[in-house]
């Protein structure tokens, strides 16, 4: 019997029970999980929202970082430290808030030697996307240098992708609703400008606004984003990732045939094996990992339904690790 927390019908919040080996998922490999994380969309499904969660009983948990216990597949071995990411865990399928799990050996990913199994859950989910998002960026020509925004820059996504962005050299604006309390902690993880999130939220004063920021890496969504894409210089790109805002977009063309602006998607949960790889290697080079302990705290598996509400509240600051142990 291992400890896990389950959403049982549509509707209800996550509570904590025992379950056997018996009731978890098909899959090659059995991991003997150390910490999963809360993100928003953990958030969700562990205070009984809908859009998470689409198959009851579930153990939420949209990542974990553990050891294997037990395989099946050649490519992995017991002892072997990996992390999984997406893949529709604690949403199809039963996911990380549980002292075990039983995955498909084609969506583990190693944890690179630097990071201990702690610092990869505080890297989350989170952080993964954020340097998906940050890859996207350089993919379409910022660099160095340029002046970047960060939206929704104290939680998780954000905190990240301020870390890594200001490491590589960027000259990195963040903006928060908490620009007053979180100020110091965002300078801390190098962030070079920080403005309130009032000041974007929109709705955009007019089809194209005064040029600020080359790139943009935006966790909010909404007006937000639509304000931001009037104020992106000429072949700028912004990475959209997420809706903490609104997942409503209300713009026009002018700033993709006026100023050349790219609009990039970012979705974490499909990326290829090799794309996860590259995106943890480069985290490992890209990303302090003293800041970690800066960004994150550390709750037990019972604990972590009051901090779901919390996430959702936007009261959250940088990643919650999520002891499975305690
Ligand atoms: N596409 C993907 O693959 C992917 C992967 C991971 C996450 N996501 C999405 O990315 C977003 C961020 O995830 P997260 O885990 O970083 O969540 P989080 O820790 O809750 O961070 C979201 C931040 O957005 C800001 N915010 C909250 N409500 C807002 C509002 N009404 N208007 C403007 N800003 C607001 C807050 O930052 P400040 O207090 O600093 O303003 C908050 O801390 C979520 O929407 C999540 O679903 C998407």
């Amino acid at each position: 019997m291992f400890k896990a927390l389950l959403i049982e019908t549509e509707k209800t919040q996550g509570t904590l029970k025992e379950l056997s080996e018996d009731e978890l998922p098909e899959g090659e490999v059995t991991v003997a999980v150390e910490y999963s994380t809360i993100n928003y969309k953990d958030g969700l499904a562990i205070s009984g929202r809908p859009g998470v969660v689409r198959e009851y009983p579930m153990v939420p948990g949209i990542d974990l970082a553990g050891t294997v216990e037990a395989s099946d597949s050649p490519n992995w071995k017991p002892g072997d430290k990996v992390t999984v990411n997406g893949w529709e865990l604690g949403e199809t399928r039963f996911g990380g808030l549980a002292q075990k799990a039983r995955v498909k050996a084609e969506h583990l990913t190693a944890i690179p030697e630097k990071f201990s199994t702690y610092e990869a859950s505080a890297i989350g989910t989170a952080g993964y996307t954020a340097m998906l998002c940050v890859m996207a960026l350089e993919e379409h020509g910022i660099k160095k240098g340029d002046e970047v925004l960060v939206t929704g820059a104290a939680g998780g996504v954000g905190s990240v992708a301020t870390a890594v962005l200001s490491k590589l050299g960027y000259e990195v604006t963040t903006s928060s609703g908490r620009a007053d309390t979180e100020g110091d902690y965002l300078k801390q993880l190098g962030a070079t400008n920080i403005i309130d999130r009032a000041e974007i939220a929109g709705p955009p004063k007019g089809p194209m606004g005064k040029a600020r920021w080359q790139g943009c890496v935006d966790a909010v969504g909404g007006d937000t984003l639509a304000t931001v894409l009037t104020q992106i210089k000429m072949h700028g790109a912004v990475a959209a990732c997420g809706l903490a805002d609104s997942p409503t977009l209300n713009t026009s063309v002018i700033p993709f045939i006026l100023r050349a602006v790219t609009l990039v998607g970012i979705n974490c949960v499909y990326e290829a094996p090799e794309r996860r790889e590259l995106a943890w290697k480069r985290l490992a080079e890209d990303l302090n990992p003293d800041l970690l302990k800066e960004m994150s705290q550390t709750v037990g598996l019972e604990e972590s339904i009051g901090v779901a509400e919390q996430i959702l509240e936007g009261k959250v600051r940088g990643r919650v690790v999520v002891d499975v142990n305690n």
